[in-house]
């Protein structure tokens, strides 16, 4: 542990854990060595994206984030991991002919199920078949994994999670890098936030994530630090769980002009507050928070054991 980790420990200790606001990117310590994938490129990092209550904002975060980080150069995969209700593809206006499940029946592979869109990502449609993993054979298994072992091309893979606790959300988070937990301020999504946290913190055995909370449909920077000291004091007393800001995501109308345009808010509005706020989001990602990818054959492990 580093003087600032056990810094950071004690502020924890005493229940005075600061806020970290977007602007502290200035302040950040130098980034950490990456890991390596067998041909020297950093490993791909995985990010899921997760809420305790449903319409907080996960996929609008998750697209948008996805695009920022694209524009910084990255070659970005989005992966709706919501099994009933996907709609990745409709916000970003795309109808994707195949999913996870026809990976999964060997009927297409990861390149014919992989969409392009207009903005430079690629997305992997609803994976609607995710629930059946259980039932493949041995070989089945791992041809479907080795199938997936080539979104190691991508520099970031974020997975939109379906809201609430279920198993499939939480092997997500269990495997990924960072698990962003999304909340707005309303008292009814602090409690499910906290809800799924404690779940996190109770239920997943080795846990090594970087767990981040953002505020979304902030009205005010002190409304988002408020709630954000909240949850986050919550967890180190309780859970003794490190959750960090990453930060805040003004209530802009832009989002749902955006959404009913089918048109993501970075491209649609590039210089509209709510695009401003992901932007700061992707630069606390990769500077300030900045962890080792695990690289997507460890995601895999993870995910699927074995
Ligand atoms: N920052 C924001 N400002 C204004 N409106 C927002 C903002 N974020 C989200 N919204 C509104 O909330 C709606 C739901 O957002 P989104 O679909 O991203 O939520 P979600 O958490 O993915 O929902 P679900 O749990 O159903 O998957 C958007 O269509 C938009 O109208
Ligand atoms: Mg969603």
């Amino acid at each position: 542990m580093n003087m600032a980790d056990q810094a950071e420990k004690l502020r924890e200790l005493v229940g005075d854990v600061p806020a970290r606001q977007p602007s502290d990117v200035a302040e950040a310590p130098a980034e950490r060595p990456r890991g390596r994938q067998p041909d020297g490129r950093p490993a791909t990092r995985i990010i899921a994206v997760s809420s305790g209550k449903g319409g907080v904002g996960k996929t609008n975060i998750a697209i948008n984030l996805a695009l920022a980080y694209a524009q910084t150069g990255k070659k970005v995969i989005v992966m709706d991991a919501d099994l009933g209700l996907a709609n990745v593809n409709v916000v970003l206006g795309v109808i994707p002919r195949y999913n996870l499940y026809h990976l999964i029946r060997k009927q297409k592979t990861l390149s014919e199920i992989l969409v392009d869109t207009a903005y430079g990502i690629q997305i992997i449609a609803g994976a609607s078949g995710f629930s059946k993993i259980a039932n493949l054979n041995e070989e089945e298994r791992r041809d479907f994994i080795s199938e997936l072992a080539a979104l190691s091309n991508a520099d970031i893979l974020i997975i939109d999670c379906a809201a609430g606790v279920s198993n499939n959300v939480i092997s997500f988070i269990a495997a990924a890098d960072d698990a962003i937990i999304v909340t707005t301020p309303e008292p009814t999504a602090i409690t499910d936030a906290y809800g799924i946290i404690k779940i996190i913190a109770t239920e997943i055995e080795n846990l090594d994530l970087g767990l981040k909370l953002v505020v979304n449909r902030v009205k005010s920077v002190v409304e988002g630090k408020k709630v954000a000291e909240r949850v986050i004091n919550i967890a180190g007393q309780f859970l003794n769980l490190k959750v960090d800001y990453l930060g805040f995501v003004y209530d802009d109308p832009v989002v749902h002009t955006s959404v009913v345009r089918q048109k993501p808010f970075l491209v649609l509005e590039p210089k509209s507050r709510a695009a401003q706020c992901i932007r700061h989001l992707v630069g606390r990602l990769e500077n300030y928070d900045y962890r080792d990818g695990k690289g997507i054959p460890t995601f895999l492990k993870k995910l699927f054991g074995g």
